[in-house]
């Protein structure tokens, strides 16, 4: 039998014992490798005699493509098969239930933050924040806060173990000064964050949340403060008409200081905001003091502005009729289900799909 026969012979039986890819990929390399079987007998043509050579390889030839074609085939036929065994093994069950998905809901706090945010950037506030460790330099001295101040006071203020400088801050209005001391006036900003006193009832939490807003340039004065805060109280509580009452009150760091308070009643066992004839403290505000601009490299006698400082948990509360502050922070899903927001506002249906 001729060389090219047996070869033939050979791996015509091979290829038809072939059952996986891995296997024909052998034979495949075993033929027409480097230094497969079929490559060497090619390089072998030039040591055969001339009179023989253009017959063996024409055989060789046509040995070359039967083998690679049925190769080809094989190849075809494993794939077909892998396929088709697949489809067997992995048939889906279409009645099975759908596979439940469950629709986070963004807490009221987080609400409240965003809606103030944008409530403000509207009119050209920009944010910024501070860190909740801060120092006591900026709590409350550059604040001008005097040392003998009742709210330095171990009872209301959480320091650091071991530390007389570091304490968590009391009020946002640190980052007033940490603003002005790394930009130039004029300043026009929101800081909102976490704050932290040692009180705890069903309007006080250990940590709460406040926003600070700070305006300085040229020519402020107190009718910016009123005008600022009417806009914010109308567009927060989605209202056209407020009542509003400035009250003389005391802050280191402002000079006239005025508590705010809100005008409302209660209708049909609900708050209503912006009518009535009760009264309810919502932020402390004022003129800031010369002191904390000198402190914040300032110049009091080209500058000047104000401040305020509001409780974002209690606009939360008043705006969602939320009323024990506690539950904010006690991360009771239940809660949050009822009183969280959806990210998305999916529609009603899908959240049958939810929890
Ligand atoms: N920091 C004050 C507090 O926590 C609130 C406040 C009052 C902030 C007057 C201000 C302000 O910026 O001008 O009670």
């Amino acid at each position: 039998m001729s060389e090219i026969k047996k070869i033939k012979e050979e791996y015509l039986l091979k290829l038809d014992q072939v059952l996986d890819q891995n296997k024909l990929n052998e034979i495949k390399t075993e033929l027409f490798g480097k230094n497969g079987i079929i490559s060497n007998k090619f390089k072998q043509l030039g040591l055969i005699g001339e009179d023989k050579r253009k017959e063996f390889a024409s055989e060789l030839n046509f040995l070359k493509s039967e083998l690679q074609e049925l190769i080809s085939k094989k190849n075809e036929n494993i794939e077909n098969q892998e396929i088709n065994k697949k489809l067997k093994d992995d048939n889906i069950d279409v009645t099975l239930p759908g596979r439940t998905y469950f629709v986070g809901k963004i807490h009221p706090v987080s609400q409240v933050i965003d809606e103030v945010t944008s409530i403000f950037s509207e009119i050209g506030f920009s944010v910024e924040e501070g860190p909740d460790v801060e120092s006591e330099y900026y709590n409350f001295s550059a604040l001008n806060t005097p040392e003998d101040h009742p709210a330095r006071d171990m009872h209301d203020t959480f320091y650091l173990e071991h530390s007389k400088d570091l304490l968590l801050r009391t009020h946002t209005s640190p980052v007033q000064i940490r603003t002005m001391l790394k930009g130039k006036p004029p300043f026009k900003i929101i800081a909102p964050g976490r704050t932290y006193r040692h009180d705890s009832d069903q309007t006080h939490s250990p940590m709460f949340h406040q926003l600070e807003g700070l305006h300085i340039d040229k020519n402020i004065n107190m009718g910016h403060l009123k005008g600022c805060l009417y806009y914010f109280v109308k567009k927060f509580f989605e209202v056209d008409k407020v009542k509003i009452r400035f009250r003389p009150s005391h802050f280191p760091f402002t000079e006239p200081s005025a508590e705010v308070d809100i005008g409302y009643k209660i209708q049909d066992g609900k708050i209503k905001i912006g009518e009535g004839d009760k009264w309810l403290e919502i932020l402390g505000c004022g003129m800031v003091h010369p002191n904390v601009l000198k402190n914040a490299k300032v110049n009091p006698n080209q500058y000047q502005g104000y401040a305020f400082g509001v409780g974002i948990d209690r606009l939360a509360m008043l705006k969602y009729g939320i009323n024990d502050l506690r539950a904010f922070f006690e991360s009771d899903i239940r809660w949050l289900e009822f009183y969280g927001f959806d990210p998305l506002d999916v529609p009603t249906n899908y959240r049958g799909l939810s929890r």
